[in-house]
């Protein structure tokens, strides 16, 4: 499938590499043209294990390209990734002006029909008022606009194992074709049926994916659950560590260690 990325950050990046090895056409871009630039170069600007090879390899291949034509990234995909920054506000709130510009962005720039999935982190509700805006601001009746969220679980450090061999994926959905279009994206990773450069296709035999399929509101829900229970996890690990009580306990002392492997959400 045709998929379009916008942001190349941490979570675009490694989520338009891995939909290019699992065998989709990428593209991607950023509205920071030095980013793209290097990444056009083939330079990567962060560090994650795995991915400058697989970036290469996929660019190599021309499953995988960037642009700073934010136009032709929305006109390409069947199927458009919201990958930008979400950053805390002042008043802890997050910020989604970034969403907001990509969202009037696709509708003004799109052509045809789109399937918008919100990978970002964002509160509950957003991809309701994602919905509204893609509809305000597209050019004609004639395009119409399904959203979906896709939360993502990755953790840096990992990102790239995490994403092609993740233990869940969630899929907040409200119509059957959003969910057919995703499950199809999504299907090599489901059904562990792809070139694992990874592991170099002797992936460890572990469970598939656990797939949830769910509202949008739920769906956006469940990502902060998550993180909650992780900080929740974190604060509690701290405080046995400071009180000295994982150490009588073999249970806690690996606990400890799962969480020190990075094991928090964004
Ligand atoms: N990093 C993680 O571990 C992680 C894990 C899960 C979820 N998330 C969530 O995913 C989202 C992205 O996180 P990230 O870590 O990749 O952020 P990031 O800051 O690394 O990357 C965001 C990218 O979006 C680009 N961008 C911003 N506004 C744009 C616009 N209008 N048009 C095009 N590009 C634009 C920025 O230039 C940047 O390259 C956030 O909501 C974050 O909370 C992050």
């Amino acid at each position: 499938m045709r998929i379009s990325v916008i942001g190349c950050g941490y979570v675009g990046l490694v989520t338009g590499t891995c939909l290019a090895e699992a065998g989709h056409e990428v593209i991607c871009t950023d509205n920071d043209p030095e980013r793209i630039a290097s990444l056009k170069a083939g330079v990567v600007p962060i560090y994650e294990p795995y991915l400058d090879a697989m970036l290469a390899a996929n660019q190599r291949a021309q499953r995988l390209s960037f642009t700073s034509d934010a136009g032709e990234t929305v006109r390409a995909g069947e199927a458009i990734f919201i990958c930008v920054g979400t950053p805390p506000l002042e008043n802890g709130e997050a910020d989604l002006s970034a969403i907001d510009d990509v969202a009037r962005m696709i509708a003004t720039e799109a052509r045809e029909s789109k399937l918008v999935v919100e990978k970002s982190t964002v509160p509950a509700q957003t991809g309701q008022q994602l919905k509204r805006v893609l509809e305000v601001y597209r050019r004609n009746g004639t395009v119409q606009f399904r959203v979906a969220s896709n939360p993502e679980f990755l953790r840096e450090g990992t990102a790239v194992e995490d994403f092609l061999h993740p233990d869940r994926i969630v899929f907040g959905v409200e119509d059957e074709v959003s969910e057919r279009q995703l499950r199809e994206i999504y299907r090599p990773i489901l059904e562990r049926k792809f070139r694992c450069s990874v592991h170099m296709n002797a992936c460890p035999a572990t469970q598939p994916p656990t797939l949830v399929v769910t509202t949008i509101n739920s769906a956006e829900l469940i990502k902060h659950a998550s993180n909650s229970f992780l900080a929740m996890k974190r604060g509690i690990l701290f405080a046995q560590g400071r009180s000295g009580i994982y150490s009588f306990g073999g249970a806690f002392g690996r606990g400890l260690q799962h969480v020190e492997g990075g094991r928090a959400g964004k």
